[in-house]
């Protein structure tokens, strides 16, 4: 009998046996396919390929054996490892895809859901237009005035030079406090806000007043007793009617948009001097049914164009009567009817949506802001 010996002679290394590998490997494929979640599942390839699995002890065994015994077993060993990685490979997705079937189930949403109980509302398109002119103008350096509701009867009509004896101080028109000797009316029009600047600051002055007026009208598509306007007023050394004209272009810009047309048309105010009205080519046929009785415009009553506003050279008087000296300034000021401007921007025929209060016509304005 030979001396043993180790270079050449088998050795019985038991966790190389193919055997026992098969073993290894069926346990671990066995404990991999039972794996009820991916956690589970990631213990078990600890426990089965990590540095303390049966597979990486059987490894280091390999240097036990003859040299060339050792790539065989190396290879045994390789091709087990590879089919229990294999093996949780193919488990892992499908843990995956269950996973991920169990939270779109989990966490669906039932978008037919009513989403809240109890709606949000909405502003009413007054307020925001008038936030909307505020911004225009406060962008080109104006300021926001105030002035009261219920208003001096001096600064409505006396110091913008309606005298005593004008139509408008009527009580068809106006409504007074209290009584018609109380010398407090609720204001007809935004202007007395213009005297009121000019009685408390100096010129430059460039302001706008947007706010409520009140007349004595009865509620119809066209008017209400209760209607908001925009006062504009400028006065500076060296103002001029072109300032003005500018002005209103950019503002009817801002709030119809770009390429609107626009005239100013000769009219009469006792507070301005010349005084025009601001027109606004019509929308809705653009000109084209003047002369035209085949294309009548309801809109514009086939006159292409509509009225939006007054506008005119502060007058000299006004300016006395505020304390500003007319030689060296002078100003330019206009006054547009809001309702009417939101009727023109989103097409509302009726005066009554404007007025009441029915949250179908404000939710239809949304939240802007
Ligand atoms: N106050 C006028 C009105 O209510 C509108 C107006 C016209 C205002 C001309 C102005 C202006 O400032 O210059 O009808």
């Amino acid at each position: 009998m030979s001396a043993p010996n180790s270079q050449y002679d088998p050795v019985e290394v038991t966790p190389l046996h193919p055997d026992e590998l098969a073993r290894m490997r069926d346990d671990a494929v066995a404990a991999i396919r039972a794996a009820a979640d991916l956690t589970r599942l990631k213990q078990i390839k600890v426990e089965h390929t990590g540095d303390r699995s049966p597979l990486a002890l059987a490894n280091r065994e390999i240097g036990a054996l003859p040299p060339q015994a050792r790539k065989d077993a190396g290879q045994r060993i390789g091709a087990v490892r590879k089919e229990v990685t294999h093996a949780i490979q193919a488990r892992q997705e499908e843990l995956e895809a269950e996973r991920d079937a169990r939270v779109l189930l989990e966490e669906t949403v039932d978008v037919t859901l009513p989403w809240d109980r109890t709606p949000p509302g909405a502003r009413h398109p007054l307020s925001t237009i008038q936030e909307r002119v505020g911004d225009v103008f406060v962008s080109m350096g104006w300021e926001i005035a105030e002035g009261p509701e219920a208003e001096a009867e001096w600064l409505n009509f006396d110091a913008l030079n309606i005298g005593p004896d004008h139509p408008a101080r009527t009580m068809q028109d106006t409504f007074f406090v209290e009584s018609e000797q109380s010398g407090v009316v609720l204001r007809t029009h935004t202007s007395p806000v213009q005297a009121r600047t000019m009685l408390s600051r100096t010129p430059p002055i460039y302001v706008v007043c947007p706010g409520r007026t009140f007349r004595t009208d009865e509620l119809d598509a066209t008017h209400t007793p209760v209607f908001s306007q925009v006062e504009g007023l400028a006065v500076d050394e060296g103002i001029t009617m072109a300032h003005l004209k500018g002005t209103l272009d950019h503002f009817a810009s801002s709030m119809f948009g770009e390429g609107i047309t626009t005239r100013l048309r000769p009219s009469y105010f006792p507070f301005t001097e010349p005084s025009a009205e601001m027109d606004l080519q019509c929308f809705v046929c653009r000109g084209a049914s003047v002369g035209n009785p085949d294309r009548p415009c309801r809109t514009c009553s086939s006159e292409g164009w509509i009225e939006w506003g007054g506008c005119g050279m502060v007058n000299p008087r006004v300016l006395i009567a505020c304390g500003i000296d007319p030689d060296r300034y002078t100003g330019f000021a206009f006054g547009m009817g809001l309702e009417r401007t939101l009727m023109f921007r989103h097409g509302i025929a009726d005066m009554h949506d404007m007025v009441e209060g029915d949250i179908r016509f404000t939710t239809a304005f949304g939240m802007e802001i």
